[in-house]
């Protein structure tokens, strides 16, 4: 960060790059335009192929709620209203999830233009629960 920006980085969200991530950096790498449908607006932000979702919404300066950060624990769920995503990284993420539209933040790459509904961990905890699937505590 520059001094004298009003730009803050979130200390929580520093990240290690993943495998992916590592990978991606030898070739091209595609960027998608995810619209994120949040709190009655809907922000627009780019996200390339080797970012995660959540940190190109947090990026965009959307309060978007997370913890784990590794697909497991739901809190950052959206659920989307079409596009593609690669949720090969989550830690716990049922074909289920995907097949009801929930996606998992911040451990979801994009593979196409996203919308995405934000702020969906009660819904997606529901769901789970009504298909006896885990659903973390908390
Ligand atoms: S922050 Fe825990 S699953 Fe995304």
């Amino acid at each position: 960060m520059k001094h004298g920006s009003n730009t803050e980085v979130n200390p929580c969200l520093i990240r290690v790059p993943s495998v992916a991530g590592i990978l991606a950096g030898r070739k091209a790498v595609a960027v998608h335009q995810v619209t994120f449908v949040t709190d009655g607006r809907e922000i627009q932000a780019p996200v390339s192929d080797d970012d995660y979702v959540l940190d190109a919404g947090v990026a965009a300066g959307l309060n978007l709620p997370y913890m784990c950060l590794q697909g497991w624990c739901t809190t950052c769920a959206g659920r989307l209203l079409s596009g593609e995503v690669d949720q090969s990284e989550a830690r716990r993420y049922y074909p289920q999830d995907q097949a009801a539209g929930f996606v998992l933040l911040c451990s979801a790459h994009a593979r196409s233009d996203l919308r995405v509904v934000t702020h969906q961990k009660d819904e997606m905890r529901r769901h789970r629960q009504a298909l006896g699937l885990p659903t973390p505590r908390g």
